[in-house]
């Protein structure tokens, strides 16, 4: 008697289970044709070794040893990791391929591409004439929407591109290098007025691909850039006195800028879904409390000279040959003066793919990728579904 009552009780509830449940099964069948295409921009974050392919110098370049001496991949790439970076643990979990740089002669952009260029910014000031900025890797999507459309013919290339997610993680050259390291620009542009230009930049890339048809977008925020081993070891207050607030700060407005753009757009552009995370306070938590998350060493870099290791020589090929590295890479945080260590990319991959709404959000990655189709009768499930209170009923 009570099982049925409360069946009965959730009679209208158990209709809608049974019709979410279709949809999902529908959906499911529907991803095993075609996962979303991956289409990636940003910095040395992400790059998976475009910079090889440029003219540049070595502090933009990481297809050498110690780089990638984990041996996941055969030999160094260009990754600035031990081994992969984040967007290789996304694409794994998207059941795609590793996506290819864009530069490389035999890249195959069926499944997406990769953009991202090491030192690379949302302006074409920062790290001029060394780097892919972010509007040149805008052309270069440009360039790849065609030759997709002559691939695989306009409609079919249309489909990919409204069901790609776009990963964006751009943005700390433009406050390091292009910033604090640039007096002129200093001079020129009080900190709200320079962040002001590189959000309003970066906005507009992303208007520019929405109105090339993309409509799910993922963003790494930026990390507290004053703690990186490079930047406490170059505090003006001296290398014993901490992180580089100041550096720091404009992460922190950067992040809660960008924040309030993205809610906004949400509002504006019709179907606009994305994932954004606090990166800031998980890495600074990892950093503060290396062991609670399996680490031994949170501010010192594996791999550098002087000072946390803050000293960018890893490698040897940089200004300086003489570098030391430690023994054992998964024990850090820091790989190098400036960039984490492949665990931290895994960990951060898992979270973002599918960490809960408190953390992530509003939609992690892995319902971007698995739970939404752009053609309108699927979008309506995918909208039910992912209304949390079904969720509840589902699980
Ligand atoms: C983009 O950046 C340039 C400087 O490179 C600046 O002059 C312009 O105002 C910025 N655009 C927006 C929309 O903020």
């Amino acid at each position: 008697m009570g099982l049925s009552s409360c069946f009965a009780s959730a009679f209208s509830s158990l209709n809608l289970v049974l019709f979410l449940f279709i949809g999902l099964k529908a959906m499911e069948c529907r991803s095993v044709e075609r996962s979303s295409a991956f289409f990636i921009f940003g910095d040395s974050s992400v790059d998976p070794g475009n910079n090889n392919y440029i003219q540049t110098i070595p502090d933009n370049q990481a297809n050498y040893k110690p780089y990638g001496q984990n041996g996941f991949f055969e030999e160094p790439t260009g990754r600035f990791s031990d081994g992969r970076i984040i967007v290789d643990y996304l694409a794994e979990y998207a059941k795609l391929p590793t996506i290819p740089p864009f530069l490389q002669p035999s890249a195959d952009y069926s499944n997406g591409v990769n953009f991202a260029s090491g030192g690379g910014g949302v302006l074409p000031t920062t790290n001029q004439g060394l780097v892919i900025d972010l509007p040149t890797q805008l052309k270069y999507f440009e360039d790849v929407r065609k030759s997709l459309a002559d691939k695989f013919g306009s409609a079919e290339a249309e489909e990919i591109v409204s069901n790609a997610v776009y990963f964006i993680s751009i943005g700390s050259n433009d406050y390091m290098g292009g910033y604090l390291g640039n007096p002129k620009m200093q001079e020129l542009h009080s900190p709200q007025e320079y962040i002001g230009m590189v959000i309003g930049n970066m906005t507009q890339a992303i208007q520019e691909l929405y109105g090339k048809g993309a409509r799910k977008f993922g963003f790494l925020s930026l990390s507290p850039l004053g703690c990186l081993p490079a930047l406490r070891a170059l505090n003006p207050k001296g290398p014993d006195a901490g992180c580089f607030e100041e550096a720091s700060a404009l992460a922190l407005a950067h992040n809660s800028a960008l924040k309030t753009i993205l809610t906004n757009l949400e509002l504006l552009l019709k179907d606009f879904k994305y994932c954004n995370s606090n990166f800031y306070d998980w890495l600074l938590d990892r950093m503060n409390n290396p062991s609670n998350y399996g680490f031994k060493e949170g501010v010192s870099a594996c791999c550098g000279a002087g000072p946390y290791g803050g000293i960018f020589t890893c490698g040897g090929t940089k200004k300086d040959p003489n570098y030391e590295l430690c023994g054992n890479a998964n024990e850090h945080v820091w790989f190098d003066s400036f960039h984490p260590t492949e665990r931290i990319h895994d960990q951060f991959a898992n979270a973002l793919w599918n960490g809960p709404q408190s953390s992530v959000g509003p939609y992690n990655l892995e319902k971007l990728f698995f739970f939404f189709s752009n053609n309108d009768n699927k979008l309506t499930i995918a909208d039910d579904v992912d209304n949390p209170d079904n969720y509840q009923q589902i699980f």
